[in-house]
Order: C-alpha cells, then structure tokens, then sequence
C-alpha cells in the first residue's frame, strides 16, 4: 500500500515502518531490536545541532552509512607539505597514496597548475528562424539580458565571479539552439549559482524573442574549460628504489614498463577504464572528504577522458632526453569543478575539518591537491602492476576485513597471519582455512 507523509515521520516512526514493511514482504518478522540499534547507533552523534545536520542533508533519513575517514601524510605539493584526508572504503587506498606521496617527497613532490576555471550552462530552445536571426536578436538583447541577472549575480560579481559571456549555438535537431553561458563562480562550485541564472536567462529569452520556445536550462557538468593538470618527474635513474630489487628489475625498466602500461590505458579503452577508475580511487576519496560532489567530477572527468571519440588515461608518461641524462615524466590533465565555500564544505563538521587541515585553500589550490592525489594513486596503482601485482598489497589491507567478518580471536588472527604471508587467498579459502583451525 502507498504510504503519504513518510518524510514527516520521526525517525524512530521511519524505522518502525521499515520493520513492518519487512514484516509484509518477506522476511515474515520484525526488524530485530539488535538491527533496530544498528540503525540508530549509526546514527547516534552526541551533539544535537550536528545530528540535525546529517539529517537535513537529505530527505527520508533514518540513519547515517558510515565511511573511514583517513589521512595521507607526507604530500609535497607545489613546494608545500600537505595532509591529505581521505574518505574510502576500498582498503589499500589510503596505504597506496601514503607510498606514492613518500616516493615523491624524495623526489620534488608533486606540480600542479590550473589553466582555467570556466564553467558552462545551457539554456536549449527551439526556434524557426535560422542561426543568423536567432545570434542577432540574442546579440542585441544581450545587455538586457545583463540586466535581468544583475540582482542574481550581485553577491558573485563582489566575489570576483559572475557570467563571463554568453552565445548562441546551433543544436543537435531541427531547429534547436542552445544559449551556452560562461560562468566564473571563484570559491564556489556554483551550481545553484548557475541554474539560478539559467532561468533566469530562459524567461529573459523567452521575453524577448516570443517565437523561442524553451526546453530546458541546466548547468553542464562537462567542464573542460575548468581544468587542471599535475605532474611528477625525475631522473630514470632516480627511480631506482628497493621495492625494484625483488622484481629484478632496473630503473630504467621500471620506466620503461611503466610508460608501456600507461601507453596501453592511452589506446585501449578496457585498460583506459580501469586505469582511470585507479585516478579516481584518489580523487573521490578527496572530494567527498572536502564535501565536494563526486557525482560531476566523475561525469567530467570520463567524458574528458573520451574528448577526441575514444575513451583514453587521462594520464600520460614522457621519457625524455635533457642535459644527457633521461627524464620520467608522469602527468595528469583532467576537469575538476570544486568549491570551498557554500554547499556541504561549509555544513558537513568533516568536510570543514578537512579543508582546514588542508590550510583551508582556494578553490584553485583544492583543484591542485585533488588533481595530484589522483596522479599519485595512479603512480602507486600502475607500480603495483608492473611489479609485484595488486594482489599482495590489497589482500593485506583486505584480509583484516575478512577477518572481522569472521569473527577470528587474536590467536587465530596470528595463524592466519603467518599462514597467509606471501599468499593471495580467498575469502572461501581463508574461511575454510580459519574452520580447520576451529576443528582442531
Ligand atoms: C583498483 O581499485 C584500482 C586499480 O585497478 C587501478 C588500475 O588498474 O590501474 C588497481
């Protein structure tokens, strides 16, 4: 049966009507009171004012998922030393940006630019009259248009943001144009900014020029014109570290191999996917701990990655020769729409707590930090690869989260430990392993 008002249902009434829900469809019992606490356990907080505040976020909560909220230390980035806060839940992510950011440190850090900060919005309309009428009539209204938006864009403009200029466009049917506004939004990611305006625009357009008739206005997340980029580089030879020594291999091979796999993710998308899911292990573990939304950042950064029809790394590697030595060159180029005021960083303790550990940056500077995590992860991810395997290092993290699964005691956490060193095992074999130990 439909239920109405569930939104204005406490929580503990939300909780109870899940109980009965199950009770109807399949289970054929109540939520038990050891699940009913795990619900609200995970959302207890102490704190009033903070618990309303997670629950305000979204609608229909009854309870908060909870996700590890780590630190990457030792990031030298643009000459500066940063900690980094991270918030995954997939292990050995934490661990591998930790040892990419040591492993630079040595080696000059990280380098980060922004080339540009544009982003975009669309309002899509049909019109009859052809480009040429629909450019010149959009031209000469333009500084009413301006006018129209001047009370929206007040706040924006004293930040040092606002719309940059806008155009017509021709469409993708018949008689469609697109109104394709730039926007400068500085410290804010600016999407309500944005779509405030749109409509903004898609009334104005609609009152001047009748025979539009207007589909939509919406930002687009696709901003390849708020873009980053971040590298690392050094002498072939002073890649040589330990971790080479078992995989017998050179500095130089080390190189080698690594331009290779990148290579192979610059033209195969199978591999292109994976490896830039690796970038992405970095970035949105920054991103959701700085209250950004990884969402856009996602959607932009995938569809950058296919910018010219095949989806590519969004990394690359150059080898070169300089003063007669080689040189390794290891970079990334990416859009990334951030913010460091409004939305959740300024809601979320954690998100606030985390841009402050971070010396609370600009927008531009968070671009860079984030861009270099993502390069950094990658770094770390394509070593593994090209060397001992993913295996080793992820069953190492993983294996504590199978342990607690199973519930071990800390003597047969110690067997399992010896028993495991240097082997990749399952989980059904870890199990069956730790059921042996039980038998005995
Ligand atoms: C796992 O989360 C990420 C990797 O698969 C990335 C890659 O293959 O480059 C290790």
């Amino acid at each position: 049966m439909e239920i109405s008002g569930f939104s204005k249902f406490s929580q503990e009434q939300k909780i109870e009507y899940i109980a009965k829900r199950l009770m109807a469809n399949s289970r054929g019992n109540f939520l038990s009171e050891k699940e009913i606490m795990t619900y609200i356990q995970s959302f207890f907080h102490p704190n009033q004012h903070i618990k309303s505040t997670f629950n305000n976020f979204s609608e229909n909560t009854i309870s908060s998922f909870h996700l590890p909220y780590g630190i990457c230390p030792n990031f030298l980035l643009n000459g500066h030393l940063y900690t980094v806060p991270m918030v995954t839940e997939e292990s050995s992510v934490v661990a591998a940006a930790a040892k990419s950011a040591k492993f630079w440190f040595k080696r000059g850090g990280f380098h980060s630019e922004v080339v540009s900060t544009t982003k975009i919005g669309q309002v899509h309309f049909l019109y009859e009259g052809g480009f040429d009428k629909i450019s010149a009539l959009v031209e000469s209204n333009k500084k009413v248009f301006f006018e129209d938006i001047l009370t929206l864009e007040k706040s924006m403009r004293s930040r040092g943001g606002g719309v940059k200029d806008f155009e017509v466009k021709i469409g993708v049917v018949n008689n469609h144009y697109e109104l394709r506004v730039f926007f400068e939004t500085v410290n804010a990611m600016g999407a309500n900014f944005i779509n405030s305006i749109l409509e903004q625009l898609a009334v104005s357009l609609a009152h001047a020029i009748p025979s539009v008739s207007i589909i939509m206005a919406i930002l687009s997340n696709y901003t390849p014109d708020c873009l980053v980029r971040s590298f690392v580089e050094c002498k072939v030879e002073d890649l040589w570290h330990e971790d080479l020594k078992e995989s017998n291999m050179s500095a130089k091979d080390f190189a080698n191999k690594f331009k290779l796999a990148v290579d192979i993710a610059r033209e195969d998308s199978y591999r292109a996917v994976t490896h830039n899911k690796g970038i992405f292990n970095g970035i949105d573990a920054l991103v959701v701990a700085s209250g950004n939304d990884y969402r856009a950042t996602s959607a932009a950064g995938h569809a950058y990655a296919a910018r010219d029809g095949k989806y590519r790394s969004l990394s690359f590697v150059e080898i070169t020769e300089i003063d007669n030595s080689l040189n390794f060159k290891f970079s990334l180029e990416m859009p990334l729409s951030l913010g460091t005021t409004g939305g959740l960083t300024a809601l979320h303790p954690l998100a606030e707590l985390s841009l402050m550990i971070l010396n609370n940056p600009n927008t531009k500077d968070l671009m860079k930090i984030v861009a270099a995590l993502g390069l950094a992860q990658n770094f770390q991810a394509v070593h593994a690869l090209i060397t001992t395997g993913i295996q080793r290092g992820h069953m190492k993290m993983h294996l504590s989260n199978m342990l607690m699964v199973l519930k071990v005691t800390e003597n047969e956490k110690k067997c399992i430990e010896e028993y495991v060193e240097q082997k990749s095992l399952n989980f059904a074999e870890i199990k069956s392993y730790v059921e042996g130990l039980r038998y005995v």
